[in-house]
């Protein structure tokens, strides 16, 4: 029989099983074409309806206009640090960072490399375990950049400030499709595939026509987004193989009810794991602070990093994989991704409980 495991990695992370059976079933004869979607031309109609259906199924999930493109690219989220102010940068209006982690503190890198930003607000005094409210936003800033969930710490933006005319951009690689929010408002969102969606090696790329074209002539043609976008995102050979299963991955979260059915569930789940912590009588710490908690990313800490690490090891006894916390960092995190079902975060609880009698 086969051994049921519950993955907490952070990603490349857990997929939907009905979305492994079909891509399993679909393997070797892709649409009755007796090839696989692996081995098939990204030019033929085949991977064309593919790549449309996925472009289509992003903006019908999130409630976007035509004004919106959708683009598949390489190259992860690591490189949209760099596309974004090779793309969005403007002389004399230094871009905005926030500065929530390690994440944000590549997007600060890059835009430095670029010419700079100003960052306009930090966590860093408490170890990135809070998300900043209170900051001024720049009115003539080339664009704002925020991380809405950072993956290693746990913290989660709950809300977003008011840009104005100045174009919001944000990296939503660890809770892109987890949740609702008024996408219109942003102006630029990208997210490696590899944690909420589908397999590593796609990076989704929304992008409002008016930011469409403003890169300078220095700009190399892969790197600017008007090269993809001009191509319906197959300018060159696009990820073909994970931007499909995106695609079943997405089929799937419809049928479950859309964004709005999934956050609900992202909310009960998140709740049972930081119940437990916070009835532990400190037994596990809750590692940020409670209003900027994440729905994906829980992390905590025991008293010591020896207990830590018998609890990670104890926990592979009840086939619960990937709760160390990022080697950066230590600690204990379970990432609890839409794919994570609710009977998997219920037996992490009853484990984390049964862990707590014996060990205290
Ligand atoms: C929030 C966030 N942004 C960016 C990245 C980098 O993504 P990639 O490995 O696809 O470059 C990660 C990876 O974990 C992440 O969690």
């Amino acid at each position: 029989m086969e051994r049921k495991i519950y993955n907490f990695y952070a990603g490349p992370a857990t997929l939907p099983r009905p979305v492994l059976e079909k891509a399993r079933d679909e393997l070797l004869d892709y649409n009755g074409t007796g090839m696989s979607i692996m081995e098939i031309s990204h030019r033929s109609k085949d991977f064309d309806k593919v790549m449309e259906d996925a472009q289509a199924m992003v903006r019908e999930l999130h409630g976007l206009s035509e004004e919106y493109h959708v683009l598949f690219l390489q190259g992860g989220a690591s490189t949209q640090f760099a596309m974004v102010p090779m793309n969005l940068w403007i002389e004399g209006k230094l871009p905005d960072i926030l500065d929530t982690g390690t994440w944000s503190q590549k997007a600060i890198i890059e835009a430095n490399i670029f010419g700079g930003c100003n960052v306009i607000a930090s966590s860093a005094d408490k170890k990135y375990s809070y998300i900043p409210k209170d900051y001024q936003l720049n009115p003539d800033a080339s664009y704002f950049h925020c991380t809405s969930n950072n993956t290693i710490r746990g913290t989660e933006m709950k809300i977003f400030p008011d840009t104005g005319d100045v174009p919001m951009v944000c990296d939503m690689s660890s809770d892109f499709m987890s949740r609702v929010l008024d996408f219109e408002r942003f102006d630029l969102i990208y997210a490696g595939a590899q944690k909420n969606l589908g397999p590593a090696g796609t990076t989704v790329v929304i992008i409002r026509d008016d930011l469409v074209g403003n890169h300078s002539e220095k700009i190399h043609t892969m790197l600017r987004y008007k090269t993809h976008v001009d191509k319906g995102s197959m300018f060159n050979t696009p990820p073909c193989w994970t931007t499909y299963i995106c695609k079943l991955s997405m089929d799937y979260l419809k049928e479950m009810g859309g964004l709005k059915a999934v956050e609900k569930i992202n909310k009960r789940k998140a709740k049972i794991i930081y119940d437990v912590i916070d009835d532990s009588d400190a037994f596990y710490l809750g590692y940020t602070a409670k209003d900027s908690r994440s729905l994906m990313n829980v992390t905590f800490n025991l008293s010591t990093p020896e207990l830590e690490s018998k609890c990670a090891k104890e926990a592979l006894e009840w086939n619960l994989v990937g709760l160390k916390g990022h080697r950066s960092v230590g600690g204990m995190r379970a990432s609890i991704y839409n794919a994570m079902p609710l009977e998997g975060v219920e037996v992490l609880a009853d484990f984390l409980t049964t862990f707590k009698e014996s060990n205290e």
